[in-house]
């Protein structure tokens, strides 16, 4: 296993722990200081009212410092409200030597995101200093971005005194998205993917909770992609039979690193994560189980992965006419799928196009 899959799984643990809403944030930035391998990284809040930033978590600082809101680096973020990368900050005119002068520190490199809230303002800034080894890259905000993004929705839950369960399901829901950034699908095939699922679970007959469970721990399907080489995950071609065996161990890589989970999301993305390649006419891996032996939940994400992965451009494949899609689904009711699963979903066809609809992909690989 690489070492980005061990810290998230060793971070989901953590925060799954955490009771404490400062310690949640103290977690996800320990966790976004590790993702990007910087030897610093620190999460600012931003008080509109006194016009200044404030942090209880500073690796290497004592607790709540307080920074001015408009000079430096970390309003350049909020100014701005974008990412920025400082690659010379003592050439820089926002990095103010200051702190490194009292301090002894040497600051080489710099990056900034923005924390956002739904109305996209700025209430925080994400600031990573020191990439361990050379630079940081575009990847390295991408990874910020992600945990930026539910870092947001976790400080957001707290001002609006949701549980604190109930941010954890968010959260967990988020760890799919690093999955996904990893294996450089969009964010929007988790949120399609968890859509379908609740279609075919609920006209399935599956209870209201279960059908939410299901949708909860839907995006954890591909978790164990993340112990996939980058080279051949991201190979534009066709792959050989040795690097398809590779890709299968997806699937109990998944299952492994989530079955102990005493919690009940994990332990249904533990299900799914093992047996959405399983095939009805028992063809699929990785253990060739057959018809109803395969958990009706990965029969359900069989389905709502495989259609979500022809309708969309992969770094191997452009997406499929929907006329082909369908024909495939024809064809293979019975043979890779539940044909009960299948009849759902050709009586609810029009929901399925609506999703795919509302969550389209920003952006499509060069083909
Ligand atoms: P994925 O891209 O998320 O695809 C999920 C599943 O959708 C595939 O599982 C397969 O059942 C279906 N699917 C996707 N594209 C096609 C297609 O062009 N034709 C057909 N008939 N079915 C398709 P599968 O095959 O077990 O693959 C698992 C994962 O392995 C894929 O996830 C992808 O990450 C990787 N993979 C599979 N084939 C290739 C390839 O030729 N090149 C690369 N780079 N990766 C591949
Ligand atoms: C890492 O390995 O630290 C980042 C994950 C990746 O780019 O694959
Ligand atoms: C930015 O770089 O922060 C703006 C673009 C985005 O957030 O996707
Ligand atoms: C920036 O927007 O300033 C950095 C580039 C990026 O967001 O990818
Ligand atoms: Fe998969
Ligand atoms: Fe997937």
């Amino acid at each position: 296993m690489d070492k980005a899959t061990k810290l998230i799984f060793e971070y989901i643990t953590k925060i799954e722990k955490e009771k404490n809403i400062d310690n949640v944030l103290q977690v996800l930035s320990e966790m976004a200081r590790d993702l990007v391998e910087s030897d610093r990284c620190t999460l600012w809040l931003y008080n509109e009212e006194k016009n200044i930033f404030w942090t209880k978590i500073a690796h290497g600082l004592q607790k709540d410092v307080e920074l001015p809101g408009d000079t430096g680096t970390i309003s350049l973020a909020r100014v701005e409200n974008k990412a920025f990368i400082i690659h010379d900050p003592y050439n820089n005119p926002h990095f103010n030597p200051d702190v490194d002068e009292a301090t002894g520190y040497k600051t080489k490199n710099i990056m900034v995101v923005p924390i956002r809230n739904i109305h996209n303002e700025v209430i925080g800034v994400y600031q990573a200093v020191n990439k361990l080894l050379g630079d940081f890259t575009v990847y390295d905000i991408k990874f910020l971005k992600l945990v930026s993004g539910y870092s947001s929705e976790i400080i957001e839950s707290a001002l609006l005194y949701k549980e604190i369960e109930e941010t954890q399901k968010e959260v967990i829901f988020r760890m799919g998205d690093i999955a996904e950034a990893k294996s450089k699908e969009t964010g929007n095939h988790i949120k399609r993917v968890a859509e379908y699922t609740r279609i075919l679970c609920k006209n399935y007959g599956l209870s209201i909770n279960e059908t939410e469970l299901v949708v909860m721990a839907s995006p954890m399907h591909d978790i164990g992609k993340i112990a996939i080489p980058d080279d051949i995950l991201h190979k534009p071609g066709k792959l050989t039979t040795d690097e398809f065996d590779v890709i299968k161990t997806h699937t109990t890589i998944g299952w492994e690193l989530l079955k102990f989970s005493k919690r009940k999301i994990l332990k249904t993305s533990s299900i799914i994560a093992y047996e959405h390649h399983e095939k009805w006419n028992g063809r699929g891996y990785p253990r060739g189980i057959a018809g109803t032996d395969i958990h009706i939940y990965g029969r359900v994400l069989a389905i709502a992965d495989v259609f979500d992965a022809l309708i969309s451009d992969r770094c191997y494949k452009k997406a499929w006419p929907i006329e082909k899609v369908i024909s495939l689904f024809k064809e293979e009711k019975g043979q890779h799928f539940d044909p009960d699963l299948v009849d759902i979903f050709f009586d609810r066809l029009d929901d399925f196009l609506e999703i795919k609809n509302k969550y389209l992909d920003e952006f499509t690989y060069a083909h």
